[in-house]
């Protein structure tokens, strides 16, 4: 089966395309035009992805040494994410669909970086728990089986990624801040200062990273700008020390819950150098298997938009024109 994937769900336009049993292409636009905001702003995004989305289509295809008309199937983001970043993205899937005679399927976004670990290898089998870390989301989920998701802790306010890009404005670092704390935070000393690593009593699986967003604002204001400057890289490090803990520690305490034996983890942050090192010293003394996919395929990609339209094309579902952008889509829901 063919398949051309399409992700416009914030501001990377992206697109590829799966050739049978494997990707044949994997194209990524990330728009720079948000840089100088230090955030994406989301007029701007839809309109760099009506400028960007026929080139990286017609890029996809040429890696892929196919034409339109060798593509079976199309798969395409439809929630969540911007409006109006996504209803180019599934306007596009559906104009094509309609002009090549061929079919499509709405991919729930979450669903996608689930799948992000399947696609170079087999991955994970069900049952596992996900640990999806984005600029948007952060969330655990028990994959009871493919399609069939339990969410069993989830942020009550910033999502792990947005902890790290605002405190990365704070220390006024590069946006995306993830990858800038992470890199200045290997100069640093993680025990420089305790940052808080709060939980929940009524469930000790939910994240909260406003609290520690809060410490970190404060611990600057205590400073003055000459020691705010000799501090930076050990302010990122005991940041990032006091995030990841939390990160590793629940996936842990969530994999004993559920009695699990693989964690998978997906989106931007699974990139963090620290988190995958802990992850796998932790992992390693509980007997659990981990799985991690490549940095090009943690943060937003087509390649696991067509995985998981693969999966759903396979049997035999397809959308119709009638689906809309559902900027707010739960788990689990597909139309
Ligand atoms: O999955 P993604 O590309 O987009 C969303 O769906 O949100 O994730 C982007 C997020 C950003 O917040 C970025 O700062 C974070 O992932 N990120 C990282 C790293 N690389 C990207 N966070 C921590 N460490 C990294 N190395
Ligand atoms: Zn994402």
């Amino acid at each position: 089966m063919k398949i051309l994937a399409i992700e416009t769900s914030c501001d990377e336009t992206a697109a590829a395309v799966w050739l049978d049993d494997r990707l044949g292409s994997n194209i990524v636009a990330s728009q720079e035009v948000h840089i100088k905001f230090g955030g994406v702003v989301p007029e701007l995004a839809s309109r760099a992805h009506v400028r960007l989305i026929l080139p990286i289509v017609q890029q996809a295809l040429d890696e892929a040494k196919v034409g339109k008309d060798d593509i079976e199937s199309i798969a395409v983001t439809f929630g969540p994410g911007l409006a109006g970043a996504l209803l180019v993205g599934l306007n596009f899937a559906k104009a094509m669909s309609l002009a090549q005679s061929i079919p499509y399927i709405g991919v729930h976004h979450i669903e996608g970086h689930i799948f992000s670990n399947s696609v170079m290898v087999s991955g994970p089998e069900p049952p596992f728990l996900s640990l999806i870390i984005s600029g948007g989301h952060t969330q655990l989920v028990l994959v009871k089986k493919w399609g069939d998701y339990k969410i069993v802790g989830k942020t009550r306010d910033d999502a792990a990624g947005e902890a790290f890009d605002k405190v990365a404005k704070m220390l006024e670092l590069s946006y995306p801040g993830g990858p800038a704390i992470d890199k200045l935070a290997q100069e640093g000393d993680p025990n420089y200062i305790k940052f808080p690593q709060p939980g929940f009593k009524d469930n000790k699986l939910d994240f909260s990273y406003s609290g520690l967003k809060t410490a970190v604002l404060y611990h600057l204001k205590s400073l003055s700008e000459m020691e705010r400057q000799k501090h930076k890289a050990n302010i990122a490090a005991s940041f990032q020390k006091a995030a990841v803990n939390v990160l590793v520690g629940k996936s842990i305490l969530a994999m004993q819950k559920y009695d699990l034996r693989q964690l998978a983890i997906a989106g931007g942050v699974a990139c963090n150098g620290l988190l995958r090192n802990k992850l796998k010293a932790t992992c390693e003394q509980n007997g659990f298997e981990l799985f991690y996919p490549p940095p090009v395929l943690c943060t937003d990609n087509a390649a696991m938009i067509a995985r998981a339209g693969k999966f759903y094309l396979e049997e035999g579902k397809t959308s119709d024109f009638s689906l809309s952008p559902k900027p707010s889509l739960a788990l689990g829901k597909y139309s």
